[in-house]
């Protein structure tokens, strides 16, 4: 059985520290079972916190998870000068502007780590200082992850892009004014991007095809809360009137539903029931679809939703897509359920063209799958959406036995997590640290529902 540690992440004298923790040893084959929480969603409250800048007064950001990915957006605002506190209830951020500077490519370079968070600062950075850099940026190898929706959409703005061996230099001699623009993709950051630009430039912006996620259009009530002007239409319109001033928000973060889909995946994998507390229905809705497909039950409950089996596994046909599709972040635990699914599934990968070379790993645990790099055609299927997609050929069941296996990505790790735990035998995960950045109290979460493993590096 694992250690445990207490809610202030202190452990157990002699034993190792979570937070720190690189290598687990999991032995698998017992059902995970329990409840979670699930805090503020890793793909608003980042944003949120961007959004703090273009305040004039203080904000106020309620459930957010202590995350990597929010230790680095804290510390790239507290390298712009923006003082970050910590409010008397668990998971409250005060973040004050009021004292904003520009920083240094090296600065924002050093505390960015593996982050793409630095590209959203463009919008308020320009709005305030007149000038925003951007460094290298990391994020997940799961794909090329171009940048040029944005440097499009900036330029669109007025906003002027000078590249140098550093990384780009955006300035907006003329102050940045309202555009149309039309995404070639519903891209997530690049609609941020626009609203976070939009709402201080002047006159009204129209963004055609624009990305609907839940957490964007939590987004966009954080910035009406701060004064903005934003309307939406059917079809992917976004309408934004500027204003010239904003003020602090108070908001609590809406649920991370990408965290509940891994914790019902989980459940699903393991045999096991787990309650995801904070969960709700109305924003996972095609999730809970393919989860009843695929042989998944669950009870949608006051304050969460418990996931557990049904009667049996079943294979399915799945699209990973934007909003209101079945997201690309949910594919990967469900793939280690799939593996326990009698019969063949697909997944088709249609957001990034590099999602699937995680599945190598499962296959190294006894899976069977097999991916087609350029997709598969299947008279099952409506057409193919984009050049860039992958398809992953799952057929099962086939049991799973540990292995050593290391970490490639944030979602990709969480998986390996779950086979580990639904394997015969013991497996050695590597490189868990990458999923501190986006799941908050792993170990501590995995603990709680049972789960038995050490911590050995
Ligand atoms: N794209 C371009 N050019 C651009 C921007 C995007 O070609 O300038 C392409 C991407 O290469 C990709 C597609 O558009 O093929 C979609 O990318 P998008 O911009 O929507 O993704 P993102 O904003 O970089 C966010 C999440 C991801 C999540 C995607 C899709 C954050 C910090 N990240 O990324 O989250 O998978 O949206 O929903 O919000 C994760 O949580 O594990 C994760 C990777």
């Amino acid at each position: 059985m694992s250690t445990l540690v207490t809610d202030s992440g202190d452990q157990n004298p002699g034993q190792p520290d979570w937070e720190a923790a690189e290598t687990l040893a999991i032995r698998g084959g017992r059902p995970l079972r329990g409840t979670v929480e699930v805090k503020g969603a890793k793909n608003l409250v980042t944003k949120a916190m961007v959004a703090a800048l273009l305040g004039e007064t203080t904000s106020t950001l309620r459930d957010v998870p202590m995350i990597s990915d929010v230790k680095v957006v804290r510390s790239l605002l507290e390298v712009h000068g923006v003082t970050v506190t910590e409010g008397d209830e668990e998971g409250t951020l005060h973040l004050d502007p009021s004292g904003a500077v520009a920083a240094h490519f090296e600065e924002i370079d050093a505390h960015a780590g593996a982050s793409r968070i630095p590209i959203l600062f463009c919008g308020p950075l320009l709005h305030l200082l007149g000038e925003a850099l951007i460094p290298d940026l990391g994020g997940c190898r799961i794909g090329d992850r171009p940048i040029n929706f944005h440097m499009d959409a900036l330029r669109a703005f007025g906003a002027v892009v000078d590249k140098s061996y550093e990384g780009i230099r955006i300035t907006a001699p003329n102050g940045l004014h309202g555009a149309n623009i039309t995404l070639p993709y519903p891209s997530v950051g690049a609609t941020e991007q626009v609203l976070l630009t939009a709402v201080r430039a002047k006159g009204v912006t129209e963004l055609r095809n624009a990305a609907i996620e839940p957490e964007i259009m939590d987004l966009i009530a954080v910035l009406q809360k701060m004064g903005a002007i934003i309307s939406y239409e059917p079809n992917r319109v976004i309408f934004i009137e500027g204003v010239d001033k904003l003020v602090g928000y108070d908001h609590r973060a809406i649920f991370d539903r990408n965290e509940a889909a891994s914790w019902a995946c989980a459940a699903l994998a393991t045999d096991g029931e787990i309650f995801a507390k904070g969960a709700r229905q109305q924003d996972m809705l095609t999730f809970l679809n393919v989860f009843r497909k695929a042989g998944g039950w669950f009870d949608v409950r006051e304050d969460g939703i418990l996931f557990r089996r049904g009667e049996a596994l079943k294979p399915v046909m799945v699209e990973t897509d934007v909003h209101p599709g079945f997201m690309t972040d949910w594919q990967q635990p469900l793939i280690v359920a799939l593996t326990q699914a009698p019969g063949t599934s697909t997944v088709h990968e249609t957001v990034y063209e590099n999602r699937l070379g995680f599945t190598e790993a499962l296959n190294k645990m006894g899976a069977d799958i097999v991916v087609h790099p350029k997709g598969i055609s299947s008279p099952d299927r409506r057409v193919p959406r984009r050049d860039l997609e992958q398809a992953a050929v799952i057929n099962g069941p086939t049991p799973l036995h540990g292995a050593d296996v290391e970490v490639p990505d944030l979602r990709g790790g969480y998986s390996y997590v779950i086979a580990a735990l639904a394997a015969e035998g013991e497996s050695t995960v590597r490189n868990i640290g990458i999923i501190r950045r986006g799941y908050e109290k792993f170990l501590e979460k995995l603990t709680a529902l049972d789960a038995d493993f050490d911590v050995v590096g």
